[in-house]
């Protein structure tokens, strides 16, 4: 795919079915273009946030012990191609891909094959002999294991019905990476899911902490767990780029995404003074202002630029992922050091 293949119209109406929400578990992908476009566009951008996921994993020193993915809901596949590329495609063996969609998983079948000659590629529902429709029944196929469960994007094309499903391969599964968009409501979603599994899980990222997540504290319901992803810096500079932000009708500058990686095997984490800092820092002149979560909850703090010139720099430039140990005074950070990788 290039720009000038681009199927502009099929952006349009992808666009205009995201904003309208759901319809009744109907497939909005009519056709392969649909999804070579969004794959190139929509995709890429989502692509961008998994990389920063996983980079976060990387330092946070995981990798999934499980050598089989399922990607549910793949759509064009960008969640799974992402998280193989980045572990390494000889550490799998087979990609499952799934979506009530059979355009899209062919879609992703073959961006899957292409990408990875080496590996097992397939549709769910025949390698892992489940149907979806009938996973709460007991049969025995129902309860195959599901290695690393990989969802992107999904959670509000949800019906009750498909949550349940999707509730069901969790407890299948043996770790779990799923990355939404970063708004209010749908980050809120995937927290309340994170508060359902926190004791059958260890939670890998982006807590530094097991506890009950701070944002469902009374005193904090306008916050929101949430990331910002650094695009490519190129992409700026790029004329089909900007016209493919002003049509969308994006700010290409920000990729809010909100996630989580879960692993049953790991052994719980041991309790650290670590703390992730939610958002971005906003700066001003004297001082810089975050939200941080830490095993104690979420509090804002303010890092005095006198205090430490070259970490209040740090916290306005950097790309990595805001992991950090603080020496502190009270709400006043006195100094800190980024998690190493
Ligand atoms: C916004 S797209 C995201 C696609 C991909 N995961 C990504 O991150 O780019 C949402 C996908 O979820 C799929 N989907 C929605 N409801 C579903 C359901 N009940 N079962 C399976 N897939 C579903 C849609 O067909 C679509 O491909």
């Amino acid at each position: 795919m290039t720009w000038s293949e681009l199927d502009w119209p099929a952006l349009d109406r992808l666009r205009a079915g995201f904003l309208a929400g759901p319809s009744a578990g109907a497939s909005y992908w009519q056709t392969h273009a649909d999804l070579a476009s969004y794959d190139f566009t929509y995709g890429a951008r989502i692509g961008w946030k998994w990389d920063a996921v996983l980079a976060e994993l990387r330092l946070r020193h995981w990798r999934p012990a499980a050598r089989t993915v399922l990607d549910w809901g793949c759509g064009s596949g960008v969640a799974s191609r992402r998280v193989i590329a980045s572990f390494g495609p000889e550490n799998f063996d087979a990609l499952y891909l799934w979506d009530h969609s059979p355009l899209a998983v062919d879609f992703a079948t073959t961006a899957a094959r292409a990408q990875f000659p080496s590996l097992h590629v397939a549709t769910a529902a025949l390698s892992l002999n489940f149907q979806p429709s009938t996973l709460n029944s007991d049969s025995a196929s129902d309860s195959a294991p599901i290695g690393l469960l990989v969802v992107s994007h999904v959670l509000n094309e949800l019906t009750p019905a498909a949550r349940a499903e999707l509730d069901a391969l969790i407890a299948r599964a043996e770790s779990v990476l799923w990355v939404e968009p970063g708004t209010h409501v749908v980050s809120r979603q995937l927290g309340a899911i994170r508060e359902t599994l926190r004791t059958q899980f260890s939670i890998i990222a982006p807590c530094t902490h097991a506890l009950a997540c701070g944002v469902f504290a009374p005193e904090h319901a306008r916050d929101w767990c949430h990331f910002f992803a650094p695009p490519p810096s190129e992409i700026f500079a790029t004329p089909d780029w900007v016209k493919f932000g002003q049509r969308a009708g994006i700010d290409l500058r920000s990729l809010p995404y909100a996630f989580f990686a879960l692993d049953r095997t790991a052994p719980p984490a041991p309790a650290t003074d670590l703390s992730r800092i939610i958002g971005r820092p906003e700066h001003f002149k004297p001082y810089a202002r975050f939200l941080n979560c830490d095993a104690t909850g979420l509090v804002e703090l303010e890092l005095l630029k006198r205090a430490d010139p070259a970490l209040y720099k740090q916290l306005d430039r950097t790309k990595a992922p805001l992991v950090y140990r603080w020496r502190r005074d009270g709400d006043k950070v006195i100094g800190g050091e980024p998690l190493a990788p």
